[in-house]
């Protein structure tokens, strides 16, 4: 299969997925998610003796910097709810495959480039890896699942702080708070989820599946907090406030919320 944004290595049954857009931080436009969407529906699942996938972002800087602001930044309410749905989806996917998906964050890991990280099964990052969910400080809020899977690994107590706030944090803090699983020096990320994928490999691949399939069954509650957060994100991207918070962001300047 042939991708604009993303580049797959096969070694020995592990894929490594590298979200190639590095001059924007590996920002997540629409064509990136399509190829999420494609890579976990149609590719990934038609390869025999396949492992695990790593997913990472290139260069050194950053894991993914969010969705693509420039991108959506002239939807409404509706399109901008169509766009969390679509996402929602592809998220679902992720956190769905019956093999292990380990994300190696190696850099900034923001907005939807968390929440990606998040709907991955395991999480390594490196020790300059940086953690957040800015949206509010758009006017937005996270789209991709992020007030969901917040909470799923740091608890409400440290979750509604880092959402309200937008305050980042880095790996030490992320791996003591329990959103990732190691810390390691950049350059190491992909040995370590190479060797967790060929632990976890050795044992029985149905039991893995099922495994994966009975702790997300864990979280699914009667109260659908993901379609509350779809209609919010679209109530948010249809405001005047993100249309200010977007152009401050791409202006480099402070924004001037007023509420509406
Ligand atoms: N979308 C589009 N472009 C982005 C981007 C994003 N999320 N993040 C970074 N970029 C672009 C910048 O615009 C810049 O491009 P130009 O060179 O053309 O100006 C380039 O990447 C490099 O970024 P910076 O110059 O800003 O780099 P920096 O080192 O000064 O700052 C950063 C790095 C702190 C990560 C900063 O880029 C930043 O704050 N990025 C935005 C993070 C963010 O708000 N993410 C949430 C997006 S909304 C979302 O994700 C909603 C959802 O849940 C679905």
């Amino acid at each position: 299969m042939n991708y604009e944004n993303l580049l797959v290595q096969d070694s020995d049954g592990i894929l490594t997925v590298t979200i190639n857009r590095e001059k924007a931080l590996n920002a997540l436009n629409s064509q990136t998610m399509l190829e999420l969407q494609r890579f976990f529906s149609e590719d990934a699942p038609g390869r025999s003796g396949l492992k695990g996938i790593i997913l990472t972002g290139a260069g050194d800087k950053a894991f993914v910097a969010g969705a693509d602001i420039k991108e959506f930044l002239a939807l409404d309410a509706g399109q901008g709810q169509v766009m969390a749905q679509r996402g929602h989806d592809i998220f679902f996917l992720i956190e769905r495959f019956p093999k292990p998906v380990i994300a190696a964050v190696n850099g900034f890991a923001l907005g939807g480039g968390c929440e990606l990280a998040m709907a991955c099964h395991l999480r390594i990052a490196t020790e300059n890896a940086r953690f957040g969910q800015p949206e509010v400080n758009l006017g937005l809020i996270p789209g991709y699942g992020g007030t969901q899977r917040l909470i799923q690994y740091l608890g409400k107590t440290k979750a509604i702080e880092l959402l309200m706030t937008a305050d980042m944090i880095g790996a030490e803090e992320a791996y003591r708070l329990g959103l990732v699983n190691y810390v390691v020096p950049p350059g190491q990320e992909t040995a370590k989820a190479t060797e967790l994928i060929r632990k976890i490999s050795s044992k029985g691949p149905v039991a893995i599946a099922k495994v994966i399939e009975s702790v997300n069954a864990y979280f699914q509650y009667d109260e659908d907090g993901f379609a509350r957060e779809v209609k919010a994100f679209g109530d948010t991207t249809g405001t005047e406030d993100f249309r200010e918070g977007a152009a401050a962001f791409i202006e480099k300047r402070k924004p001037d919320f007023k509420g509406r």
